[in-house]
């Protein structure tokens, strides 16, 4: 192996020993190297992304043997893709755990999610592929690699969540993270949809959503939005919420400028913004702010709460733009035709929290914190 890369071999000298030596038994390069897993993250060097990418690049392609192996791996016995396969691997070198199972939880637009099992903890891994500009997704390559660069800016609100990240051969990005155990605040609802107005039902709902509230308020502390909430993005867990893919997180640092922000999911943009999609070409970012993501919690809420999005379009079936034009119109249910039952002090707090103008909106987490809590207040 080329000892090409001065800077790596002067910050992590054993590191690039170990390489150096390492026999090639089909592995991801680095499951040859025990000492990375013990390194912390601030004195690692590899755990910059982009230097971890380019030595990453580097270190694959000194393992000549490595085309062979991926022959041999790619037989019938093998049905998960093997880029799956070699992560896993790689993944239980790195967390010193051997990796007992390998299942696809989910499927679209370009990017597939895996949860590996592991003794110690699952893991969900994230494969952001080449190829889905093919799919009609534009940069979904990148969504990947850009998540990994937030959750770094990201790691002291999500503690220990980003274990790793890269790139796929052949293009693309991957990234693994602690697997979450929660459920959605649709399912949280279920019962309150089919008729269970109790106050145990209503308690646990306010309390829920005051602790989605109060998390994504810490996220805006830190000058960060999430910029794609949806329900399948809020897990409620046994004691703390969770929020996933931040591959949209807008925030104070800057990342690589490949992935456009056009707003998330159409039933949870705010309407402000729906009109600059609207009014903007495809190729240029929109701005998002703490009024929307209030609108878009409130969203979520909405359809957790009667099953519908707050918008009512003028046909379910239209395509996207027209739907967008139906958000930028405030063209609203009225609650009474939809709600399961009579809760008119968390109503009042969506209400005010889905106002189609944001100068009329409840403006931020706090805000709409008070209002669930003392749901008679308006703004
Ligand atoms: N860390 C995690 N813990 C538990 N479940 C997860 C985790 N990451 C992802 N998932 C599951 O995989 C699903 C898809 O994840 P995510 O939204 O991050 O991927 P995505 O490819 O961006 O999907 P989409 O395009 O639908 O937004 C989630 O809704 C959740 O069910
Ligand atoms: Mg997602």
């Amino acid at each position: 192996m080329q000892r090409k890369d001065s800077e790596f071999l002067h910050e992590t000298p054993h590191i690039a020993e170990q390489l150096v030596a390492a026999p090639d038994h089909g592995q991801h390069p680095f499951a040859h190297i025990p000492d990375l897993a013990g390194i912390p993250i601030s004195r690692c060097a590899l755990r910059v992304p982009e230097r971890y990418q380019r030595v990453n690049a580097w270190a694959r392609a000194q393992i000549p043997q490595r085309q062979a192996a991926r022959e041999r791996h790619a037989g019938p016995m093998n049905p998960e893709p093997l880029d799956v396969v070699s992560l896993a691997e790689y993944m239980g070198s790195r967390l010193r755990d051997a990796c007992s199972g390998i299942e696809l939880v989910a499927d679209r637009r370009g990017s597939r999610v895996y949860r590996l099992q592991f003794p110690t903890g699952d893991v969900a891994l994230k494969l952001a592929s080449q190829n889905a500009e093919e799919q009609g997704v534009r940069e979904a390559e990148h969504l990947a690699r850009r998540e990994a660069g937030v959750l770094t800016h990201l790691q002291g609100f999500n503690l220990g969540y980003l274990i790793d990240s890269g790139d796929l051969d052949g293009g693309g990005s991957w990234l693994a993270l602690r697997w979450l155990d929660g459920i959605t605040p649709h399912r949280l609802f279920t019962p309150a949809r089919q008729g269970d107005d109790s106050p145990a039902r209503r308690d646990r709902i306010l309390h829920a959503a005051v602790d989605v509230v109060d998390r994504l308020a810490q996220l805006h502390a830190l000058g960060w939005l999430h910029a794609d909430l949806q329900p399948a993005h809020i897990l409620l867990g046994p004691t703390t919420v969770h929020l996933i893919d931040f591959a949209l997180a807008q925030g104070p640092h800057p990342l690589p400028s490949n992935v456009t922000y056009r707003g998330g999911m159409v039933h949870f943009t705010a309407p402000e913004t729906a009109a600059r999609i609207l009014a903007t070409p495809g190729d240029q970012p929109v701005a998002v702010d703490k009024p929307a993501e209030v609108y878009a919690l409130a969203a979520v809420l909405h359809l957790a709460w009667t099953g519908m999005p707050p918008t009512a379009y003028t046909h379910d079936q239209a395509p996207w733009r027209d739907k967008l034009r139906d958000v930028a119109q405030g063209r609203q249910h009225n609650p009474a035709a939809i709600r399961p039952w009579l809760w008119p002090s968390f109503e009042n707090a969506l209400h005010h929290a889905l106002t189609p103008e944001p100068e009329d909106r409840i403006p931020s987490m706090t805000r709409f914190r008070d209002a669930l809590s003392s749901p008679n207040t308006s703004t």
